[in-house]
């Protein structure tokens, strides 16, 4: 094959950043692989003033694209899971190669697009949907391919790294201007609420653990929470006793099932995942043979995003004519429905800071809930008196979700402890 024909549906800054890296780089793409890609159309709702479109067949119907018997691979970057759905089914079922930057989709319908993928004999490639320009889709699938993974922990959501990162460094902004920014720079998603809340870091793990444990998808199954609940004071805390809060997504495989978990967490100030700052994501993998490995690289942007989203298209252009690479990464036949662990069945330290009145005994009362589920204290810290208030902060020893809980629910309870307690997971990889 000398040529490969592609259409881009959707010119925001992903479809942007594909379409000019894809001009800027087309000798260097031929001096890799012998051949051309070529923009046969874009399908786009209005014009990019960032692309130069003469010269290209521009279609505002993304439909046109599909249906375009020149174009052997569409590259969908429209996002969200209505018109996206669609637009897939339908490029697949036109025998066309698929290349998305997608994670909602895939997360919630890709068990269904491989399968008709792999009927149809057509790629459906997804490197771009998680953690933007790290190759970490490869690295599992082909560099680790030898290997049983144990256990994975990424930042991998870089708008809530970004604000994480704004408000330890520079704690007086306000939580909507850093995240006002982080969409002016094109990080953010569609609904910033995604980022915030988690939910777009559990579409990315649920994509990781499948690739990584061979396990369906199971997007429904993971524990997620975001990150609107931190505050600077508990990021100056953290910093205190040695730890970093950062927001990760989780997946370890135990004799119990699956952990799979998205939720900020403290993680000793000097371990590689607690240096990734800013716009920037990691994802450190565990795995038999190779042991830990780490991934960095920047988790959103156009020109990341563009970076895995051509990778895609060069790998389907090189395995022109060859066997078709496994999608989903195992075996379609081979994928297990693993049973993923309740949250409140799971083992973690914690972090607990709560605001008590300064009175004699609260310590002690606070000591003996946590002794009587069997909790053992590893930090405990008490700040200076505030307005009538002392904050305490706890760092626990490992115990099950389950005693901390209930431990907290009797901690709030007490006269002596005003409001509600904050409670952080620790690292403990
Ligand atoms: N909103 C996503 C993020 C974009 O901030 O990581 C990249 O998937």
């Amino acid at each position: 094959m000398d040529q490969l024909a592609v259409g881009i549906c959707g010119l925001g800054t992903v479809g942007a950043g594909v379409f000019n890296l894809l001009e800027k780089n087309a000798e260097e793409i031929a001096r890799k692989t012998g051949a051309r890609i070529r923009i046969a159309q874009v399908g786009c709702r209005r014009d990019n003033p960032h692309c130069d479109l003469t010269n290209i067949a521009v279609s505002r119907d993304i439909y046109a694209l599909v249906n375009n018997p020149e174009i052997d691979v569409i590259i969908e970057l429209i996002g969200g899971t209505d018109d996206a759905l669609t637009l897939v089914k339908q490029a697949i079922a036109n025998k066309k190669h698929v290349v998305t930057a997608n994670k909602a989709l895939i997360a919630l319908h890709g068990a269904e697009l491989f399968q008709l993928a792999d009927e149809a004999g057509v790629s459906l490639k997804y490197e771009a949907a998680i953690a933007g320009g790290i190759p970490v889709v490869k690295a599992i699938r082909e560099g680790l391919a030898g290997n049983k993974v144990e256990f994975l922990a990424g930042i991998i959501n870089g708008t809530t790294n970004f604000i994480l990162t704004e408000m330890e460094t520079a704690g007086d902004r306000s939580f909507a201007d850093v995240l006002k920014e982080a969409q002016d720079l094109g990080y953010a998603e569609a609904d910033p609420t995604f980022d915030i809340e988690g939910v777009d870091a559990a579409h990315k793990l649920t994509l990781l653990a499948s690739m990584a444990f061979g396990m369906a998808l199971n997007f429904g199954a993971v524990y997620l929470e975001g990150i609107s609940k931190i505050t600077v004071q508990d990021i100056k805390y953290a910093e205190e006793i040695g730890f970093k809060i950062k927001h990760l997504g989780i997946a370890r495989q135990t004799a119990k099932g699956v952990e799979l978990r998205v939720h900020p967490t403290l993680i000793e100030k000097s371990a590689m995942l607690a240096q990734v700052n800013g716009v920037m994501n990691a994802v450190m993998v565990i795995s038999d043979a190779a042991g830990e490995t780490m991934y960095y690289g920047a988790g959103a942007g156009a020109g990341p995003t563009a970076s895995s989203v051509v990778a895609d298209v060069v790998d389907i252009l090189r395995a022109a004519g060859d066997a078709q690479i496994e999608n989903a990464g195992f075996v379609l036949g081979a994928i297990q429905d693993l049973p993923v662990t309740n949250i409140s069945a799971i083992e973690s330290a914690y972090y607990l800071r709560l605001n008590a009145l300064d009175k004699p005994g609260v310590m002690a009362q606070i000591s003996t809930i946590l002794s009587q589920h069997n909790i053992s204290i590893e930090t405990l810290i008490q700040k200076d008196l505030h307005k009538g208030e002392v904050p305490i902060i706890i760092v626990t020893d490992c115990v099950l979700e389950q005693a901390i809980n209930a431990a907290i629910e009797e901690l709030e309870a007490l006269h002596e402890v005003v409001g509600k307690l904050m409670r952080i997971r620790v690292a403990t990889f």
